[in-house]
């Protein structure tokens, strides 16, 4: 099986010190780092867009793993390539053209995502299962950090496990991620883990416990 990746989502980091954040998350063993972009319209708050993830980028020594929770997405695609995403995930219900959406990531030389939410149903992979590098499973409503993990998610994400059979995409899952819930989204089939409000809780001297708390639950 695939190698379990912790991907810390910077939502819940000190935005008043991101670059530092972020090289301390990567000191204390993450995997990833995981972006949330929010538009105020496909979800219900506003984050940060391309311009702040290219002053990160020379920050980020891993990957630099980025959810766009946008609608429309694709007009904004080719500046989080520009900025230097390693992977740009879009949600499936962010517009009629998801297909369209991963072509165009491929093209940009970028890692393809399809990210689904908690209402839509797996079969919505199934015709891009080609184009996709990873598959994200909100396992929250996307919008906000520290919501509970919605436990109806873990057979959704076996049925996308399934779908996804031998071909080399990630599954990976997003919210509610702690050292008890990792054990149960990993029995399921998830190996890319999103972590926002349990990895940064107690500050940076805290982080490589926390981190590590979630590795070794999963
Ligand atoms: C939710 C975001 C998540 C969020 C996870 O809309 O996509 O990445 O930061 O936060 P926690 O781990 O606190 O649920
Ligand atoms: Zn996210």
């Amino acid at each position: 099986s695939r190698p379990i990746i912790i991907a810390p989502s910077i939502l819940s980091a000190d935005f008043a010190a991101l670059g530092a954040e972020v090289r301390a998350i990567e000191e204390a063993g993450a995997d990833w780092v995981h972006y949330d972009v929010m538009d105020g319209h496909f979800v219900p708050n506003l984050t940060i867009g391309a311009g702040v993830a290219a002053a990160l980028r020379p920050h980020v020594r891993t990957k630099l793993d980025a959810h766009l929770m946008i609608s429309p997405a694709d007009p904004y695609l080719d500046d989080f390539a520009r900025a230097g995403c390693d992977t740009i995930t879009v949600h499936a219900e962010a517009g009629p053209h998801l297909h369209r959406s991963l072509q165009h990531i491929r093209k940009l030389g970028k890692r393809a995502g399809v990210a689904i939410n908690p209402g839509t149903s797996p079969e919505v992979v199934d015709y891009v299962l080609d184009l996709a590098d990873l598959i994200l499973v909100m396992t929250v409503n996307p919008g906000f950090g520290g919501q509970a993990f919605i436990p109806e998610t873990l057979s959704k994400i076996a049925a996308v496990r399934a779908r996804v059979g031998k071909r080399d995409i990630d599954i990976e899952v997003d919210g509610g991620i702690t050292p008890e819930t990792a054990p149960l989204v990993v029995r399921a089939g998830a190996n890319a883990l999103v972590a926002g409000s349990y990895v940064f809780k107690g500050g940076p001297a805290a982080y490589a416990a926390n981190i590590a708390a979630i590795r070794e639950a999963a």
